[in-house]
């Protein structure tokens, strides 16, 4: 590792395959990933169908000029603006979430002359733009939820988007009231700004529905998804609505990188979303999820060093009422091979989504294990 630049801190477990929910290390140790890489792999690390369309598609061709075309991207664009529910409208294949996001951003900004956009506190955005690492800047309104009264403080006529994340699986897994991002968006609409959606980590079922967005109801202009979309493999999309599309198509500008509507990418995409059709496993995750919930809040009942419990689908979370619990039980878990995200008081749990029940059920029984091993100290 000395010679990796260390802008993330890296764990030291070597993992040299990987399968489903698990991850094996070079002495055939087991792992149970319940962080799904990145919150990536939503079919699971490995998966042979997906693993099938790569191969194919390797040997047909993976990345192309725009002088010339695939037909792939048109045949993705297709499905996921019908998934989203943008008929009619128009989508762009790029790399990350972090570029969609941010491409999303200067779209808004550039159809409607604004510069401003608003957001909820703790959304993480994009790696760069105005994202989480850009420095705090006049640019960025962030309201914290329910806060009505920074609300009606907000000149949205100078805003270009608001930018929803929902859930902030960067930030806390905490969905924003229904009544409050309606407010917001209400608000938005009515001073002309865009709702741009960031599905990059709720998309593609997370939330056991297809996007995070339709918990509230909202009929987007922009959407951005990442992440799931190609299942461990860098591809993601910006798409739009029939009439932001119509308004970018009036006046449009140029955005050219090496990797826009790759083959590769569009391939395997276009193979992750059938594969969720064809084992109906969002519907799954919804139920999984209700399950899990109520083994955690179980918990929850049994120790008092728990909070709470928050989370929609396969995104959840245990928040402590103290940082140090949530470290110890972290640790705990990490020493029984199961792999959760830590931050702050909070820990979280975002597997793949066809994880076993037994999995779900191994690792409800060992945080309790970690939590009477704590109190029996
Ligand atoms: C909600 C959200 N948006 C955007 C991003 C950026 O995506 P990427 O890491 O693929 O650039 C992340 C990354 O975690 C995210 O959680």
């Amino acid at each position: 590792m000395e010679n990796i630049l260390p802008l993330v801190s890296s764990g030291k477990i070597e993992i040299i395959k990987s399968e489903g929910c698990f991850l094996f290390d070079s002495r055939g140790e087991r792992y149970i990933d319940m962080e799904s890489g990145v919150w990536c792999v939503n079919l699971g690390h490995n998966h042979k169908k997906i693993n099938r369309i790569i191969q194919r598609q390797l040997e047909k061709t993976t990345h192309l000029g725009s002088q010339v075309r695939s037909g792939l991207p048109e045949k993705l664009s297709e499905v996921l603006l019908e998934k989203l529910r943008l008929y009619n409208g128009k989508s762009v294949f790029l790399n990350s979430g972090s570029e969609a996001v941010d491409l999303s951003i200067t779209i808004a900004r550039h159809i409607t002359g604004r510069r401003k956009i608003c957001t909820i506190e703790g959304s993480y955005l994009s790696a760069y733009g105005q994202g989480v690492s850009s420095n705090p800047n006049k640019e960025l309104i962030s309201i914290r939820n329910n806060d009505y009264e920074k609300l009606s403080s907000i000149d949205f006529s100078n805003i270009a988007a608001f930018v929803f994340e929902p859930g902030t699986a960067w930030g806390m897994i905490s969905f924003p009231s229904e009544q409050f991002i309606t407010a917001i968006a209400k608000k938005a609409r009515s001073k002309g700004s865009l709702l741009v959606v960031d599905e990059v980590t709720t998309g593609m079922g997370r939330t056991g529905i297809w996007f995070g967005y339709e918990h509230y109801r909202l009929s987007p202009d922009i959407v951005a998804c990442g992440k799931g979309l190609g299942n461990g493999y860098p591809v993601s999309a910006v798409s739009l609505s029939e009439k932001t599309a119509e308004a970018f198509g009036k006046n449009p500008f140029r955005y050219a990188q090496s990797h826009q509507n790759d083959p590769l990418g569009c391939a395997i995409a276009l193979g992750v979303i059938k594969e969720l059709d064809r084992t109906n496993l969002i519907r799954r995750t919804e139920e999984e999820g209700i399950l899990f919930k109520s083994l955690l809040k179980n918990i929850c009942h049994k120790h008092n060093q728990i909070k709470e419990i928050r989370g929609k689908g396969l995104m959840l979370a245990i928040a402590f009422h103290n940082e140090e619990n949530a470290k110890q039980v972290h640790q705990f878990l990490l020493e029984h091979r199961i792999i959760c995200g830590q931050k702050l008081n909070m820990l979280r749990f975002m597997p793949p989504l066809n994880i076993e029940h037994e999995l779900i059920l191994e690792v409800t029984q060992t945080i309790e294990m970690a939590l009477n091993d704590m109190a029996a100290k």
